[in-house]
């Protein structure tokens, strides 16, 4: 199966969080080593690989559905289909059919035998896949992995059967990733993981290797020099210790925004997700990341119709939020994952109960996120400018509002400073301020 150059064009198909976008980043280094161009038009392509997402159906239907018209393609042209990312040992056998290959994303250094090419040199002395050098989607923001895999075992969840058992990566490798970025002018990094918090590395110091934890990890990335930003997700309540709140507080670049997936707001619901936290412990912890860093902003992840939530439980999660005043909130409908704990459950709330809560708590969020923001209104903030469109700038603010405002392209990539004059419940509008 092996392409002539002219034919070597690939497509990535990407579901998923930002754990699987920083993977395709590493996925695309290797295609591109092996003499592959990336296309984002599929129908220009001949290899076309699938980075896979299990969290919830849906993304599996999608990909179902997208492997079922591509196999029609291949009657027609030459077109070989790879598979990779989370995928469930239980969904399996139903996906491979579809697919030529199949590799774990952590063997990504084999990539190169599936597809009747030569071990890339180098690439075969590397003992994990973070070693890889990725090819960054962005030359100014950038994704570092520094774990993957979760040993938590939430009854709903796919992660600890797609992605296997917690790994920390060596603190060296991250902060030598780091390094380098920051070298290369990137103004934003990204640290990521199931479970960031409970990060654990290794470093050496004084000959001595010594294990080192998140809190330490994120003061060693700030005292790096130059001009940038550090954020980082996803962080477990369990894991959110006093200690990394403080430092939080204390390092100027890390950024004041704490996404905190709480999942329910009633602790019979909790427990039976197997999250190890109260609401009374969330809120504690809300109450204290309020008091030490200043102006931040929280967001949550919210599951909606986990087996047999009750109205009364379902209420209970709406309190909390109105509790809290989230800045935002990613609400999701239970979906059984086949092979996990809550599987076993019956999946007794209606597909149309479930749509009403999300509505319900996404009612909440749009008016807590919109009192959050009129804070905003008349104040200065800075901005990383993201995109330029139509005369207009797109970036966000330390606490990840995105904002709108007038200004030239060559802004893109830059800090500025920006006076909100407008706002929603999801976004702030403004004008440049003159430097
Ligand atoms: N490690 C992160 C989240 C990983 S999955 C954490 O601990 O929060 C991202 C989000 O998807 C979860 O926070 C959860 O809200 C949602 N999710 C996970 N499994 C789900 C399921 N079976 N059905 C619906 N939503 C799910
Ligand atoms: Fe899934 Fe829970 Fe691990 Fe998050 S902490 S990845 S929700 S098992
Ligand atoms: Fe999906 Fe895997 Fe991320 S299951 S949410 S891509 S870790």
């Amino acid at each position: 199966m092996k392409f002539h150059q002219k034919e070597k064009k690939y497509h990535l198909f990407v579901l998923g969080c930002q754990m699987n976008r920083s993977d395709a980043e590493r996925l695309a280094y290797v295609l591109e080593r092996l003499g592959y161009q990336r296309t984002e038009n599929e129908n220009e392509a001949n290899l076309i690989i699938v980075v896979a997402c299990s969290v919830r159906q849906s993304a599996i239907d999608r990909i179902l559905g997208k492997a079922g018209n591509w196999q029609k393609l291949k009657e027609k042209r030459k077109l070989v289909l790879g598979l990779t990312g989370c995928v469930l040992p239980k969904d399996k056998p139903k996906l491979e059919k579809y697919f030529d290959f199949y590799f774990e994303i952590k063997d990504l250094k084999t990539l190169p035998s599936f597809l009747g090419e030569k071990p890339i040199f180098n690439l075969e002395k590397i003992d994990n896949y973070f070693q890889i050098t990725p090819n960054y989607n962005s030359n100014f923001q950038a994704y570092v992995p520094i774990s993957t895999g979760c040993d938590n075992f939430c009854s709903y969840c796919a992660v600890p059967y797609t992605r296997g058992r917690e790994i920390s990566r060596p603190a060296e490798e991250i902060l030598c990733e780091v390094q380098q970025l920051v070298n290369r002018g990137y103004k934003e990094i990204t640290l990521l993981g199931q479970n960031v918090n409970s990060y654990k590395g290794q470093i050496k110091e004084n000959g001595k290797t010594i294990p080192i934890d998140f809190p330490d990890l994120l003061r060693k990335i700030n005292e790096i020099e130059g001009n940038f930003w550090i954020r980082f997700l996803t962080s477990h309540p369990k894991d959110m210790s006093e200690k990394l709140i403080k430092t939080i507080a204390e390092c100027p670049k890390v950024c004041e925004y704490i996404h905190l997936p709480v999942q329910s707001g009633d602790n019979e619901i909790l427990k039976k997700m197997n999250r190890s936290y109260t609401v009374e412990h969330y809120k504690k912890l809300i109450e204290r990341i309020r008091q030490e860093i200043k102006n931040v902003a929280i967001s949550t992840d919210i599951i909606v119709g986990f087996p047999t939530e009750s109205t009364e439980q379902f209420e209970n999660t709406k309190k909390l939020m109105e509790e809290v005043q989230f800045d935002m909130a990613y609400i999701a409908q239970y979906s059984p994952r086949p092979g996990t704990a809550a599987a076993h459950l019956k999946d007794d709330v209606s597909k149309a109960e479930k749509k009403r809560r999300e509505k319900e708590l996404t009612e909440v969020l749009e008016k807590t996120a919109l009192f959050n923001n009129q804070k905003y209104l008349g104040k200065e903030v800075e901005v990383l400018v993201e995109i330029s469109k139509k005369g207009f700038l797109y970036g966000r603010t330390r606490t990840f509002k995105p904002v709108k405002f007038k200004g030239e392209k060559n802004l893109l990539g830059q800090f500025v400073k920006v006076k909100i004059l407008k706002c929603s419940a999801f976004s702030l509008e403004g004008e440049l301020s003159q430097p």
